[in-house]
């Protein structure tokens, strides 16, 4: 609520030159209350006030609040009140804030300007792997993305989304060979749920058995290189996860379409050129038979130069390869002079590296913008990564029903004539809403408790 901050520090300033004449027009220094005993909000100018004026700042802040509590503005407060060596706690009235949030939506920018100069703005979100359940990972790109898409067009922006699914890594290796070893009816009907299964079985066996895993990353080359019996299961995998991919998408009420879907699989053909290209811009380095680049100032942790893989020693491409190849795609054949990355932040390395490659490489201009809009973890209870009791990851479809299941218990209990199936309505809205307020109200960049009880607290 800018606006009503605005609005109060006017009113207060105005206090302060009535109460102290010139001397009075300064910065009232408001902030929010760190505490609501304290009220909405706490101005700090009296103690400033006190050093110019050479007076005590408790008598200042006396006097400004009792000119404040004279004045037309006054009413808007139920608690002015002046506390410790001079800080005016101030509480806004019901009215006053309703008022507020109705004049906000009144406004349907929504107080977002209007650009001076629109851009062609890519996002990159949400962005799962596939061939896995989504699971409580996915909110927050999903969720942030999606609000800076919206702002953004707001603003004026031509925005175009893009899903960079991830359908074309390492974890395909395993998955491939897996179901080559097993029984998989290719013809068969295929839920999500075996899907999850599947990969949890190929995925013990990766770990158990090098075997198994030196035939994995030899199925990813095979793929990435074309082979027909490995692309023709992969169509299925693929098939089936954006099948339940679109359902949570209809959930969370995503802009995400089918149409913005541009996986990692799309640039395939556009990675031999990314090496080349590397190579002649002598930004490429051979190490141990791979192909990477060392961007200035990344080390790992014992201190070594940390490299960038763009081509692993087996021939086959990394995820950096295909960053690479999406931005000059983005930037040449979408006219993009900005690209936002919704993207955990424990990936910050990574994009600074690929920013590092694409500056020194010369592939985009110095004007456009390549930016990492990180954000933090959600933990459980137990300050660490949200997990099931059992330890394993969160389904994220689970959340969303379970949050619009509880939302129902509320109405239901609140409004038990309503019509069953408003109530229903009513919940997924409710429920939906409050996963998503509880993620946008948090600051980004920190980790958050998902925490139910505040989450639905209406
Ligand atoms: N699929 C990736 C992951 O799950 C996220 C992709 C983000 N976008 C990108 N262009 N790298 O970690």
């Amino acid at each position: 609520m800018a606006d009503i901050k605005r609005q109060i520090e006017t009113w207060v300033r105005q206090a302060a030159v009535t109460a102290l004449g010139e001397g009075g027009d300064t910065d009232p220094l408001l902030r929010p209350s760190k505490d609501p005993k304290f009220g909405d909000y706490q101005a700090n100018l009296a103690m400033s006030l006190a050093k110019t004026l050479g007076k005590k700042p408790r008598e200042i802040g006396e006097q400004i609040a009792d000119c404040l509590r004279q004045s037309e503005s006054g009413a808007a407060f139920e608690m002015i009140e002046v506390a410790g060596p001079g800080f005016i706690n101030l509480k806004l009235t019901r009215e006053a804030l309703n008022r507020s949030v109705r004049e906000m939506f009144d406004d349907d920018r929504l107080g977002v300007p209007e650009k001076a100069s629109p851009e062609i703005v890519v996002v990159d979100y949400s962005s799962p792997n596939l061939a896995k359940e989504m699971h409580i990972g996915h909110l927050r790109s999903s969720i942030i993305g999606d609000a800076i898409c919206r702002v953004l067009t707001l603003g004026g922006d031509m925005v175009i989304r893009q899903n960079h699914l991830g359908d074309w890594g390492t974890q395909f290796g395993m998955l491939l060979e897996h179901l080559i070893d097993t029984v998989w009816d290719k013809d068969a009907e295929h839920s999500i749920g075996d899907l999850n299964a599947l990969y949890q079985d190929a995925k013990s066996r990766f770990d158990a058995d090098p075997a198994f895993a030196d035939r994995s990353r030899r199925r990813v080359v095979a793929l990435q290189a074309g082979d027909e019996q490995s692309l023709v299961l992969w169509r299925q995998l693929i098939a089936e996860s954006v099948r339940h991919m679109s359902h949570v998408y209809q959930k969370l009420e995503l802009l995400l379409e089918a149409g913005d879907i541009r996986p990692e699989s799309f640039y395939n053909s556009r990675l031999t050129a990314v090496v080349d290209d590397l190579r002649a811009a002598a930004v490429l380095v051979e190490d141990q038979g791979a192909r990477v680049v060392f961007a200035e100032g990344f080390k790992n942790k014992e201190g070594d130069p940390l490299p960038l893989i763009v081509q692993k020693s087996d021939g086959g491409f990394g995820y950096a390869a295909t960053d690479l190849a999406a931005v000059r795609f983005r930037v040449s054949e979408l006219a993009a002079t900005r690209i936002v990355y919704v993207v955990d932040a424990r990936q910050a390395d990574h994009f600074a590296q690929v920013f590092w490659t694409l500056r020194h490489a010369g592939w985009v201009a110095p004007t456009t913008q390549l930016e990492h809009v990180a954000f933090g973890t959600i933990l459980g209870e137990d300050k660490r990564p949200f997990r099931t009791r059992s330890g394993g990851t969160v389904r994220l479809e689970e959340v969303l029903d379970e949050a619009t299941e509880r939302a129902l218990k509320i109405i239901a209990d609140k409004n038990p004539d309503l019509p069953a199936a408003e109530q229903r309505e009513l919940a997924a809205a409710v429920g939906i809403g409050a996963v998503k307020y509880a993620d946008l109200s948090s600051e980004r960049i920190k980790d958050y408790v998902f925490d139910w009880q505040r989450m639905l607290a209406l």
